[in-house]
C-alpha cells in the first residue's frame, strides 16, 4: 500500500506528479479543515502535507498521528503551531528565496497605485467622469524623492528598498530586530527607531512576519505618529495591524491613505469598511502570484516534502531541533 500525502489548497496540483509513483496523493481545496470529514479521515494516515496556509494546530496534530512534514506553499509560516509540531517530531518547512522580487513588485505596485490614486482613476475613466481637462481633485502625490519607512527588512523588505532607491531616488529607512548592512550599503538604507520612522516616512510599508511579537504591531498609537499626508503599505500578514485602529485612523484622516495585500480575515469580509474608503487600494493577497514564481515554490515545496518523507533533510527545514 503507498504511503499518503494531502495537497491543501495546491494550485499547481501537476506539480505533484513526481509523487504519484510513491505515494497516494489526496487533493482537497476550499475546504473547512477543521469539521470536512473527508480531510478528518485523510489525516489519519497522512505522513506529508503540502499546501497554503493550512492551519496546522494542536487539533490537526492530535488527528494525524503519522505526519512526519507539512511543507508550507509560502515563506511566511504563522500557520503553523511550530513548538507543538517539534514536540510531535512534525518538521515544518517554507519556500523562501524563489519569491522576493515578485513580492517586492507587488508591494511597491499597490504603493505606486496608491500615491498616484491608480485604482480610483480607473474608475474615474471607466464610469465616464473624465469629460474635460483634470483638476486639483484628481491630483495624486509624488513618490520618488520621498522617504520610504521600511519596518522589516528582511529579503522582501530589501528588494522594496531596491527599487526605492534604484528607481525611485527614495530616502529609506528601516527598522528591523537586526541591523541589515547589505541595505544600508547597497541602497544607503538609514536604522531607525520604529517611532521616528513613522513620523519622518511618506510611505509606511510594513514586511514584518506574523510572530507573537509583531500581532498588532501597528495600531491607535502608531497611527497616530505618522504624517497626515502618510500612506500607510501593509505586504506582511494582515494581523500585523490592527484593523479597528486603521479605519479609525482613515476616518479620521490621521493618514492620506492606505495599501494592503493581507487582511486580518482573508478572504476579506464584503461589509469590511476598508473597502468603503476610495483611498485605500486593495489587493487579494497577491504577493507572490505569478506563474513564474508560484510554480518556483511549487517545485520547492514538494522538493521538500518529499525529502522529508525520504529520511533526508529538507532544505528549507523551519524546525530544525526536530532531527535531535
Ligand atoms: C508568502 O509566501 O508568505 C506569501 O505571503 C504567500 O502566502
Amino acid at each position: 500500500m503507498k504511503r499518503k500525502i494531502i495537497a491543501y489548497n495546491f494550485e499547481l496540483t501537476e506539480t505533484l506528479e513526481k509523487l504519484k509513483n510513491q505515494f497516494e496523493v489526496e487533493i482537497f481545496d476550499s475546504i473547512n479543515p477543521s469539521t470536512d470529514p473527508a480531510f478528518i479521515e485523510a489525516l489519519k494516515d497522512a505522513e506529508g502535507i503540502v499546501g497554503l496556509a493550512l492551519p496546522v494546530n494542536q487539533e490537526l496534530l492530535e488527528r494525524a498521528p503519522k505526519l512526519k512534514i507539512v511543507s508550507n506553499n509560502s515563506t511566511g509560516y504563522n500557520n503553523l503551531l511550530i513548538n507543538e509540531m517539534t514536540k510531535r517530531g512534525v518538521m515544518g518547512t517554507n519556500t523562501p528565496g524563489v519569491l522576493e522580487d515578485t513580492t517586492a513588485d507587488a508591494i511597491f505596485g499597490i504603493l505606486l497605485a496608491s500615491a498616484r490614486r491608480i485604482t480610483e482613476l480607473d474608475y474615474f475613466v471607466k464610469s465616464g467622469n473624465w469629460k474635460g481637462h483634470l483638476t486639483t481633485a484628481e491630483y495624486a502625490i509624488d513618490v520618488h524623492h520621498k522617504t520610504l519607512g521600511i519596518i522589516g527588512m528582511g529579503k522582501i523588505g530589501s528588494a522594496i528598498a531596491k527599487r526605492a532607491h534604484l528607481g525611485f531616488d527614495m530616502n529609506i529607512l528601516y527598522h528591523n530586530r537586526n541591523r541589515n548592512l547589505e541595505a544600508e550599503g547597497k541602497y544607503n538604507a538609514a536604522y531607525s527607531d520604529l517611532d521616528t520612522l513613522l513620523k519622518e516616512s511618506d510611505f509606511v510599508c510594513l514586511m514584518t512576519p506574523l510572530t507573537q511579537e509583531t500581532e498588532n504591531f501597528i495600531g491607535k498609537r502608531e497611527f497616530e505618529l505618522m504624517k497626515k499626508s502618510a500612506i500607510f503599505v501593509n505586504g506582511s500578514r494582515g494581523k500585523t495591524v490592527n484593523e479597528a485602529a486603521l479605519i479609525e485612523a482613515l476616518k479620521n484622516k490621521e493618514i492620506q491613505g492606505a495599501a494592503l495585500d493581507v487582511y486580518q480575515i482573508e478572504p476579506i469580509k464584503m461589509d469590511n469598511p476598508l473597502l468603503q474608503f476610495p483611498n485605500v487600494v486593495t489587493t487579494p493577497h497577491i504577493g507572490s502570484s505569478t506563474y513564474e514564481t508560484e510554480r518556483k515554490m511549487a517545485e520547492l515545496a514538494v522538493e521538500n516534502l518529499l525529502a522529508g518523507l525520504t529520511g533526508k533533510r529538507p532544505n528549507n527545514l523551519i524546525n530544525p531541533e526536530v532531527l535531535n
